[in-house]
């Protein structure tokens, strides 16, 4: 195991930070951190989000998520004490194991840990180990296999790349000609890479889907508020499966009484899980979860932050952010101190034309500006960057958020579209359905 989230009793005042990742979820990271009074320097790795830079220095290397040698004597020289890292696949790649040390925290798992995320394959199998409420399911390494697990069945399934594929690995099939399409498209077409290296068919679950992010230092949790991801690309959840379209926080589709149960049959006992596998696990323990009849049941695992949830949360969180990442980092999570606004909030995502398939970037964007002198509006760069002549481009498949905070959910969601209608790019696309139907409050 690296060296370790050994207790710290005592922390500098000011700590220096490293962020990495360049979406809108480490812009939101970069703003909430660059208001806590805990921070001292804050860097990160993707500048040329024009977003994060306005809170973040450049680092003075390039960025290599294959040799992470070069970050390290930046962290070195820059006496970094905190890295906060926001993408999975960082975090799958080593970037935890490489850069830990005894002074310096890394808010993220190792690679062992980040295998929840990175290997749904070992995720089925450590959630059926433990008694997890999860789909039924079977992993397959040949598509004959799964071919033959998918003809013997009558029900739908669910088919997913086991590796990374930044939310889109999963299809979702009414009949078995579908499922046995989906086989072929991960497995033999390579549509995800390497993530099609295996493939899991589980039965196919109905049910309101919430997410439920906890923060944790391996050994204490802490639950963060509800909030509701909308994953499909299209209103009225049509359309592919994307990294997700928006998301609102709190989302009242999980009770009090849910809430208990998640904690008591789902966090505690995957992180007993991941102790009893040696895996020394800090940062975000996410669960997407699904309320079926028979209660809630986990979905996914994810080791880091939602993206878009994030974004959501993070604007109702009351803390001194640096400080909370850091006691998780180093085994102090029982000494952070949160507290939540009342207030709801949407984010809406702006995406590109052809997002998820293939986004056309390079499109100048209008608007920014207006939209975030909407009051309670934060305007979060994801696929953003700065064009020739100095004004915004999109980059990337989701280019922004937009995140409103209301006394109600309604008014919340009515600040979000007076912000969205400001901004323009040609071919965008966005959802007008977020939040929209969500059960009223229990109690
Ligand atoms: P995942 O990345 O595994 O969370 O899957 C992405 C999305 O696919 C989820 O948010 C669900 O909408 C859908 N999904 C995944 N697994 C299932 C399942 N077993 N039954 C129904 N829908 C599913
Ligand atoms: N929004 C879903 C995710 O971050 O995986």
């Amino acid at each position: 195991m690296a060296q370790r989230k050994k207790k710290q009793s005592r922390r500098k005042e000011k700590l220096n930070v490293l962020l990495v990742g360049g979406g809108g979820r480490e812009h939101a990271l970069a703003q909430k951190m660059s208001k806590s009074p805990s921070l001292g320097k804050l860097y990160s790795t993707h500048v040329g989000n024009p977003g994060i830079a306005a809170h973040a220095k450049p680092t003075d290397c390039p960025y290599d998520p294959k040799n992470w040698y070069r970050l390290e004597r930046f962290c070195e020289r820059a006496e970094i004490d905190l890295i906060v890292v926001g993408p999975e696949v960082d975090l799958a790649n080593g970037i935890g194991d490489a850069l830990r040390t005894k002074d310096r925290a890394v808010f993220g798992p190792d690679i062992d840990g980040a295998r929840l995320e990175s290997s749904k394959a070992w995720a089925k199998v450590l959630m059926r180990a433990a008694s997890i409420p999860t789909a039924e399911g079977r992993v397959f390494k040949t598509a004959e296999s799964a071919n033959e697990y998918i003809e013997s069945r009558t029900e739908p399934v669910v088919v997913k790349a086991s590796g990374l594929a930044a939310g889109k690995g999963v299809l979702v099939c009414d009949k078995g000609s579908e499922a046995i399409d989906a086989v072929r498209r991960i497995m033999h077409d390579r549509e995800f890479g390497d993530a099609g290296d295996e493939v899991i068919i589980e039965e196919r679950l109905h049910g309101e889907e919430v997410s439920l992010l906890a923060l944790t230092d391996g050994g204490s949790i802490y639950v963060l508020d509800t909030c509701k991801d909308h994953k499909r690309l299209l209103d009225g959840d049509a359309g592919p499966n994307t990294g997700g379209m928006g998301a609102y926080s709190p989302a009242p589709a999980l009770t009090d009484k849910q809430l208990a149960e998640v904690q008591r049959h789902v966090l505690i006992p995957v992180l007993d899980a991941l102790r009893r596998e040696e895996v020394d696990f800090c940062g975000v323990l996410y669960a997407g979860l699904i309320l079926t009849h028979g209660g809630p049941k986990v979905l996914e695992f994810n080791v880091r932050f939602g993206d878009p949830e994030c974004q959501t949360l993070l604007p109702r969180m009351k803390c001194d952010l640096v400080d909370v990442l850091h006691a998780t980092a180093t085994g102090r999570l029982d000494e952070a101190s949160i507290d939540w606004d009342k207030r709801h909030s949407v984010c809406v995502v702006l995406a590109s034309e052809g997002y998820p398939a293939k986004p056309i970037t390079g499109r100048k964007i209008t608007g920014l500006a207006e939209a975030a002198s909407v009051s309670g509006v934060n305007v979060f760069h994801a696929g953003v960057k700065r064009g020739e002549d100095g004004g915004y481009v999109t980059a990337g498949g989701r280019v922004l958020n937009i995140v409103a905070l209301g006394d109600t959910l309604e008014e919340a969601r009515a600040k979000a579209d007076e912000a969205c209608a400001m901004i323009e790019f040609e071919g965008m696309q966005r959802r007008h359905d977020i939040g929209a139907g969500a059960p009223a409050p229990a109690g």
